[in-house]
């Protein structure tokens, strides 16, 4: 396969990458990101010398370069966004920018270059929020209900990439999963955050009662899923990709990370919430399961050891982070 990557010096994409060159060593990659705050080519090194991958610095609006990019290819892996709700709070102009217009230059290139398949990473925020006392999944079926500019940017997308698969026959694939952790993640969501702050002695921030609660997806299985998305999944499908089959308010995860590094609770500290805050996720995730044999490698707790462990191992990467734009970031969330 010769494969467009969008956004690969991000959190997922960048784990993608490392996972695609080392399984399939004969494709070649062209990872083409604009190198915002949250892309770092620091998680790439181990393959700037590859022949086989290359990199593009670059905007996914920018239509020319990508129509350049997309002649040469078969493949698009569309990670490329702006992803941190908080932020999309903050300043939604680039959620709309980004997620919406770049996957329209993306789509349209697409097609222009006649590319064998488009695979759209979504997620499972666009559904909007499910109540704490319902034991409901969002499944591939479930209406669209998007409650913060970041998840009503992305549902514009998903919506953007099945117009183009009904209107003009666009061979897409979409992909909506949960929240992603595991190595590399920039250190401003939930298990990143925790994990660094812990480490350099400081508390976690909760949000509001911290009884909210998320389906928690180890960035490796999840990397495995897209594979057999691309490799055997259906042209036109959405595929649902999660993690857990139990429900974890927020508040349990964190004191699960403070138990393996050791630490109480006094390093829980309750912050205000964040407004409009979706109060659960939860994602079926069978169709993975029952048509492409999926089923996520890692349970939750090996999954938190492991990112704990490399989050220990590369202080370097998330220090030299969190000295930079970070701190006027941290300073305007948390106060
Ligand atoms: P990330 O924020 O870590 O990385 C995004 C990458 O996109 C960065 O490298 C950034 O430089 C690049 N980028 C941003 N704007 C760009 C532009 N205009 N042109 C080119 N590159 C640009 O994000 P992530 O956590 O790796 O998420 C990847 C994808 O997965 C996103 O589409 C996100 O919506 C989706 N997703 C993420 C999660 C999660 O838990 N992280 C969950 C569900 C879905
Ligand atoms: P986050 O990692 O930002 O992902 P998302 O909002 O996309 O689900 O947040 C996960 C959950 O953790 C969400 O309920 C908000 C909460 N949260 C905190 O309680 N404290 C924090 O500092 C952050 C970043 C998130």
């Amino acid at each position: 396969m010769k494969l467009l990557v969008t956004g690969g010096a991000g959190f997922i994409g960048s784990n993608f990458i490392l996972y695609w060159l080392k399984k399939y060593p004969q494709d070649k990659i062209i990872n083409l990101d604009k190198l915002t705050y949250a892309g770092n080519l620091e998680n790439l090194v181990n393959s700037e010398k590859n022949p086989n991958y290359s990199f593009v610095q670059g905007d996914i609006c920018n239509l020319q370069l990508v129509n350049q990019l997309t002649s040469n290819i078969d493949t698009i892996v569309h990670f490329a966004a702006e992803s941190h709700v908080d932020r999309s709070i903050l300043d939604p102009a680039p959620f709309i920018k980004t997620n919406i217009e770049g996957t329209y230059i993306l789509l349209e290139s697409a097609l222009k270059n006649k590319v064998a398949r488009f695979h759209h990473i979504s997620t499972d925020e666009v559904f909007g929020a499910l109540p704490l006392d319902s034991s409901d999944k969002f499944n591939e079926d479930t209406k669209y209900d998007p409650r913060s500019p970041y998840s009503a940017s992305k549902a514009s997308s998903d919506h953007l990439v099945r117009a183009y698969a009904t209107t003009y026959n666009l061979p897409t694939t979409i992909s909506n999963c949960s929240n992603n952790f595991g190595p590399y993640q920039f250190p401003e969501k939930l298990i990143s955050l925790a994990i660094s702050n812990i480490l350099e002695g400081m508390k976690v921030p909760v949000y509001g009662d911290g009884l909210y609660v998320r389906d928690w997806l180890y960035v490796e299985d999840h990397c495995e899923a897209l594979d057999l998305i691309l490799h055997k999944g259906k042209v036109g499908e959405t595929y649902f990709v999660g993690g857990l089959n139990e429900d974890i308010p927020n508040k349990e995860v964190i004191r699960r990370i403070l138990k393996m590094m050791g630490k109480d609770e006094s390093h829980l500290q309750f912050v205000k919430d964040r407004p409009g805050h979706d109060r659960k996720y939860a994602i079926d995730w069978s169709k993975m399961k029952r048509d492409l044999g999926w089923k996520p490698r890692h349970s939750f707790d090996e999954a938190l050891e492991k990112t704990i462990d490399w989050y220990r191992k590369n202080q370097d990467w998330w220090k030299r982070i969190k000295s930079g734009e970070y701190k006027k970031y941290y300073k305007t969330q948390y106060g």
